[in-house]
């Protein structure tokens, strides 16, 4: 959800700012711009479309020692080159870069008008702007005071970052609810939406608070609290993120690296949590809440998304292994709903980014009914890391392209030890715990099995490339895989795909199988073996073609399937680790075969930090 970068210091603003929005493009990518201060102006291009785009009309000669870009996610306005950011103000001395929402921008804009003020987009980012210039004009103030004043008037969310023709070395940021982290350099400073932009330059981070400004300079930096206008001094913290980590490492797509990357982060995710010779969990992030974790009367998990979907498997855990009660609700219906929520409940949040506005305010809802708040999340140093009570890194790595994989096997994987934990310490489930041990060991070496079968999805892929829609069909721990499955699809190949609970079927998908109907089937051996059997009877008979995901040597189901996709036998509980990997495999070979822009698809956004 758009992606900012700022700049100053002594190597010129301009391949730094650039460098950063191809970064922070998979954070929206509907327009391009910025704004460099040089020589007393303050001169910007803004351009729809991709940074290459923009990169394209640059002249030469564009350079200066401070500047802002930005890549822009529309919300309000359509993508075109005036509503692109960064905005100016009328007089032309100001310009600003923006992620977020001005929830009173028509009252401001009405009154900027009354003033005489005028407007050339639609953006609430330029009634921003130039609502902090009248303030600035009126009060007769350095920026960072204008800046000040003018944010009490503004209600909604927002990182901004602003560069004046005035102070033309210096950069004045302020957030509230979007994201932004500084680095501080040697002799130069650096801004962003998240550390991608900032780490070839500088491990060196700051992350602000809500209600912070900071004023930059080269080398220096200074942090005030708008509200009480008082000093901050803050923790600087070295980032351990390797440039490999963020880089494509060879592969044609980030979604495809990240796929691939499965066997490792989900490793990864185990790394220092899972003794399979003793058969002990330990998560230091919960360890010290782990009373309020047990006493708890209910949990509710909360997420957006694919997170929503690790969420779904994750119940299924926490009831099946610790028999604790546990709810499912998306991020955007909790903040709203009246829920019991107490004391006694405890809110886990499900985010790959840590930053999606409605998990967020979902979070904040929970915590003022007082619960205890747990976040099971990607990125440290996230919003959602840091406003919760305690949580687990799922240590997933970087996730770039928009369409969630690793991230959601990691979510899975780190929620099925946190179950094993509770249900250790109640007494429960001893036996399945041991067999999931068992195979724990060995799940790394199958994750890469089921990896290496991508040559045979991508005949799959052809023979269905050209299909209008798609049904996925999953019971018990598959009927979340199916519903990812459909998300995949839909999100990069933008075919129509419904994931549905396979026994469902019958009352309302089933009207819709004919001959020009694939449908995923995905139906390891296991509990619900012979329903899905007769389901997909069910579709046979009405001419529709099955795809089936079925654990490896079933003859019974290679009879009734048009295709076959195998994976490894391991315990039920680890097997969405296993059968969403196709899905993934096919949902990327179907996007790349119609040509679909894979790690950016249309409309979409990796991290949404509005409602
Ligand atoms: C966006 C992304 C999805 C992601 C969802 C939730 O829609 O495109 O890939 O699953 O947000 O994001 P989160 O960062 O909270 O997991």
């Amino acid at each position: 959800m758009c992606g900012i970068v700022g700049y100053c210091g002594e190597k010129g603003a301009r391949e730094v700012l650039l460098a950063g929005l191809r970064r922070l493009e998979y954070r929206g990518y509907d327009s391009a711009g910025v704004t460099i201060s040089a020589k007393g102006r303050l001169i910007t291009y803004k351009k729809e479309g991709k940074v290459a785009g923009l990169e394209a009309v640059l002249p030469p000669d564009f350079d200066g020692p401070a500047g802002i870009g930005h890549t822009r996610w529309a919300t309000h306005g359509s993508p075109t080159d005036i509503n692109a950011h960064p905005h100016h103000d009328s007089t032309g001395r100001l310009a600003l870069v923006h992620n977020g929402i001005v929830e009173n921008h028509a009252a401001l804009r009405q009154f900027l008008e009354e003033q005489g003020r005028t407007f050339r987009s639609e953006t609430d980012t330029e009634v921003l702007v130039e609502y902090i210039s009248y303030v600035q004009q009126r009060e007769q103030a350095a920026l960072p005071d204008a800046l000040r004043l003018a944010l009490g008037h503004i209600v909604g969310a927002y990182g901004i970052v602003m560069v004046s023709s005035d102070q033309p070395g210096e950069l004045v940021v302020a957030k509230l609810g979007s994201p932004l982290v500084l680095g501080v350099g040697d002799g130069e400073m650096l801004v962003a939406s998240d550390a991608g932009p900032i780490v070839d330059y500088t491990r060196k981070l700051v992350y602000l608070a809500d209600g912070e400004i900071a004023v930059l300079s080269s080398g220096s930096y200074s942090v005030f609290e708008w509200a009480s206008n008082t000093a901050v001094i803050k923790a600087e913290q070295e980032v351990d993120l390797s440039l490999a980590a963020i880089e494509k490492g060879g592969y044609p797509h980030f979604m495809l690296k990240e796929i691939m990357q499965q066997a490792e982060s989900i490793s990864d995710a185990m790394r220092g949590r899972v003794d399979t010779a003793s058969g002990k969990v330990t998560l230091g992030g919960i360890n010290d809440w782990l009373d309020r974790l047990l006493d708890a009367d209910r949990m509710y998990l909360t997420a957006c998304g694919t997170s929503w979907h690790a969420a779904l498997i994750a119940a299924n855990y926490m009831e099946e292994l610790a028999e604790i009660p546990t709810r499912v609700e998306y991020a955007s219906e909790l903040r709203y709903r009246r829920a019991i929520i107490d004391g006694n409940s405890v809110v886990v949040a499900f985010s790959q980014s840590g930053e999606t506005a409605d998990t967020l305010a979902a979070l904040q809802k929970a915590s003022g009914l007082g619960a205890l708040t747990l976040g099971i999340v990607n990125t440290v140093g996230s919003s959602i890391a840091r406003i919760t009570d305690c949580g687990i890194f799922i240590h997933a790595g970087p996730e770039i392209g928009v369409a969630s994989t690793k991230a959601f096997t990691a979510q899975v994987m780190v929620s099925l030890q946190m179950a094993m934990l509770l249900a250790q310490h109640r007494g429960k489930s001893p036996e399945v715990i041991a067999a999931i041990m068992a195979d724990l060991t060995r799940l790394p070496e199958l994750v890469s099995d089921t990896l290496s079968a991508s040559e045979g999805i991508l005949e799959v892929a052809g023979a269905y490339a050209d299909s209008s829609n798609f049904l996925f069909l999953g019971r018990g721990y598959q009927f979340p895989v199916a519903l990812e499955g459909a998300l995949k699809l839909k999100e990069i190949s933008y075919i129509h795909a419904e994931g549905y609970p396979a026994a469902e079927m019958k009352h309302g998908p089933i009207a819709l199988i004919d001959e020009n109907m694939p449908v995923v089937v995905v139906a390891p051996r296991g509990r619900t073996y012979d329903k899905i059997l007769s389901n997909m009877q069910e579709i046979k008979a009405r001419h529709g073609r099955i795809i089936a995901v079925v654990t490896e040597l079933d003859s019974e189901i290679e009879k009734l399937a048009d295709h076959v996709i195998e994976v490894p036998t391991v315990h039920p509980l680890l097997m969405p680790l296993l059968t969403v990997i196709p899905l993934q495999l096919l949902a990327y070979h179907i996007a790349v075969l119609r040509g679909c822009l894979v790690d950016q698809p249309r409309n979409l956004a990796k991290s949404v930090t509005v409602e």
